[in-house]
Formats: C-alpha cells, sequence, structure tokens
C-alpha cells in the first residue's frame, strides 16, 4: 500500500494528489490513506499536505528502503526482492536464513545498522546506523564449490564500477578489500551452503563505509579504515550509490553467465592494487612472502615465491612494497 501511495504521489512531480483520488485508486478509506501517509513521514518522507490539493512529495529520505532503492532501478533480478531492516545483527546471518527458506536468487538483505556485523576470520565489522551500506545478496549460480571465491571479486568489482560513476577511483586489494590510501573503505564476506558438487547458495555480504567521518570510527579501526565520503570530500547519496551497486552486479553476473569469467577478471586486474608487489600470505596453517603475480579462473592469487609458485585461495594478504594495509 505504501508503495502504491508513493508511487502515485511521485507520478504527480510537484503537484498534489488528493486523498479522494488516491482513496478511489486504490480502494482504501481516505482515513486509511491518511494513516499511510503518516507512516511515511515517520519513516522520513517528507510530504506536504493541503485541505483542499491533498498531499505532495517534497523529498524522499536517504533511507535504504525497498521503494527508494527500487525507484529507477532497471535489474531484472537482482533487488526485485529486498528485506530491509533498522538494526539487525547481520545481514549474512538473516540472508542464509531466508536463502534456506527458499528466498529467490537476487534477493537483498539491507540494514541501517548492524549491530553485530562480521567480518572474515571472525573479525567484527563496524555497521554505524545510517552511514554505510550494510548488505547481503543471495546467488544461486552455476559455479562448482570451489569456485565460490569468484563472487567476491564479482561484488568488488561492482562495487568499483558503482564508484567510478561517482567519480572516485577503486583499489582493490585481492580478495575482498576495497581501499582509499591504504585505508579499508569496502569489506566483502562471502559464504555459501553447498553439496560435493554443487552450490545450493551464496551469500554475499558487503559493508560499504559512506558517509562515515573520521571521528565516527572506534579509535581502534581510525588508522585503518576510511570512508567514500572522506574520499569524496562529500558525503554522498546511499540509495542513488547502492543502485549503481546492485546494477553493476547484476551485469557482471550475466556477463559471467554469457561469455565465462575472464572478463570479470580483466576487469577486476585493472582495478587491483595486489598483482605485481610484495606480498605477505597468511593463509589458515602457513605463512609466505612473494611477489602477487596474477590471479587465476577461480579467483585464487598466484604468489611467486623462491620456492616456486603458490596459488592462495583464501587468506589475509598485506602488499609490503608500498605499505597500504
Ligand atoms: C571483511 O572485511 O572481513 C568482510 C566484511 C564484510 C561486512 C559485510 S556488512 C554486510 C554483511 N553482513 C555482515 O555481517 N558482514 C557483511
Amino acid at each position: 500500500m505504501r508503495s502504491s501511495i508513493l508511487k502515485l504521489l511521485r507520478e504527480a512531480g510537484k503537484g498534489y494528489v488528493s486523498g479522494e483520488e488516491i482513496a478511489g485508486q486504490l480502494g482504501v478509506s481516505r482515513t486509511a490513506v491518511w494513516k499511510h501517509i503518516q507512516e511515511l513521514r515517520e519513516a522520513g518522507y517528507d510530504i506536504a499536505s493541503h485541505s483542499r490539493s491533498g498531499y505532495s512529495l517534497r523529498e524522499a529520505p536517504d533511507l535504504l528502503l525497498p521503494n527508494e532503492i527500487q525507484h529507477g532501478l532497471t535489474t531484472r533480478f537482482i533487488g526485485k526482492n529486498i528485506v530491509h531492516y533498522e538494526e539487525v545483527s547481520s545481514t549474512n546471518i538473516e540472508a542464509k536464513r531466508l536463502a534456506a527458506d527458499g528466498a529467490p536468487e537476487g534477493t537483498v538483505v539491507v540494514s541501517e545498522a548492524q549491530n553485530t556485523g562480521r567480518g572474515r576470520m571472525e573479525r567484527g565489522f563496524f555497521s554505524p546506523k545510517g552511514k554505510g551500506i550494510w548488505f547481503s545478496v543471495i546467488l544461486r549460480p552455476h559455479f562448482l564449490p570451489q569456485e565460490a571465491p569468484k563472487c567476491t571479486l564479482l561484488a568488488a568489482v561492482s562495487v568499483a564500477r558503482a564508484m567510478e560513476k561517482f567519480g572516485l577511483k577503486a583499489d582493490i586489494k585481492w580478495p575482498n578489500d576495497i581501499l582509499y590510501e591504504g585505508k579499508k573503505l569496502v569489506g566483502i564476506l562471502t559464504e555459501m551452503n553447498a553439496e560435493m558438487d554443487r552450490i545450493n547458495y551464496v551469500v554475499i555480504g558487503t559493508g560499504i563505509n559512506v558517509n562515515i567521518m573520521p571521528e565516527d570510527f572506534p579509535e581502534d579501526i581510525r588508522s585503518v579504515a576510511t570512508s567514500l565520503a572522506i574520499m569524496k570530500g562529500e558525503k554522498l547519496p546511499r540509495v542513488a550509490f547502492f543502485r549503481e551497486v546492485l546494477t553493476a552486479l547484476e551485469e557482471l553476473y550475466d556477463l559471467a553467465r554469457s561469455k565465462g569469467f575472464a572478463p570479470v577478471l580483466d576487469e577486476w586486474r585493472r582495478y587491483t592494487i595486489t598483482l605485481g608487489q610484495e606480498v605477505d600470505v597468511i593463509g589458515i596453517n602457513e605463512r609466505f612472502f612473494g611477489v602477487a603475480a596474477d590471479i587465476d579462473t577461480e579467483g585464487a592469487l598466484l604468489v611467486d615465491t623462491p620456492e616456486g609458485r603458490r596459488r592462495v585461495l583464501a587468506g589475509d594478504v598485506s602488499i609490503r612494497t608500498k605499505k597500504r594495509t
């Protein structure tokens, strides 16, 4: 109902639509319309009312509400189903629950805040209210389970493309971080549920620090974390940015399905700062140094060491020469 009212208000542009007309078109009473208008105002919509002319939408909030994101979003399946929270423990946890219950591919879970946002290696992820985009997307790719890391690369390139639309150049650090001046802007946590030979679902959780100011970061991460607003020197519209990310994600996923993963990898290579660098690799049970030579078709990092080339599918990599992390 709320989205139908918003649609009518938007169609009127800066003009007014009477309560009677809305009620008539939607088959509800004028009192019901008034109640929904109140709810929309409480959600942050600035709606003017006039006793004779009715209602007019003055401004929509920059909240990650499904209506707002879907308005002007032209994707076929990513973001067709959006679940929005004011606050949640972790969007990945919610998305996994929905995926296990059969939620369709492309379902997006987004929250204004996370109280136990999670990063890789059981780390926490700072996700303050209204200042970032904390979201998870459910995919059901026909990759083999060992190819799931490709999803992380897809997500990183999607954010990099969105940044480009806003005049910002992304530095992707393998496999899942986007950095600015060596500090973290974006983190990605991909989780999956799979059989031996097929993936049931993948949840790609992405945290984008959008409008976080330096003083907003807890002291222990202030020297290693940054935001798009710090990078750009001004705040960014979260909804518009998010639409670009979802659009790019669908385009890249479609590209991978129609042409294979090579074009996505090529694009990832354009944005990465890892290749060609001396890196320090901390794997699950190992630690070694070498030069990051390339990534392979499964998204693994290939590192040249004095003992030969090693393949890294998961782990922490820091770049040594440029002291970027
Ligand atoms: C990392 O940098 O280690 C990964 C961070 C991933 C954070 C995102 S925010 C949305 C989603 N929900 C979570 O709890 N984590 C991911």
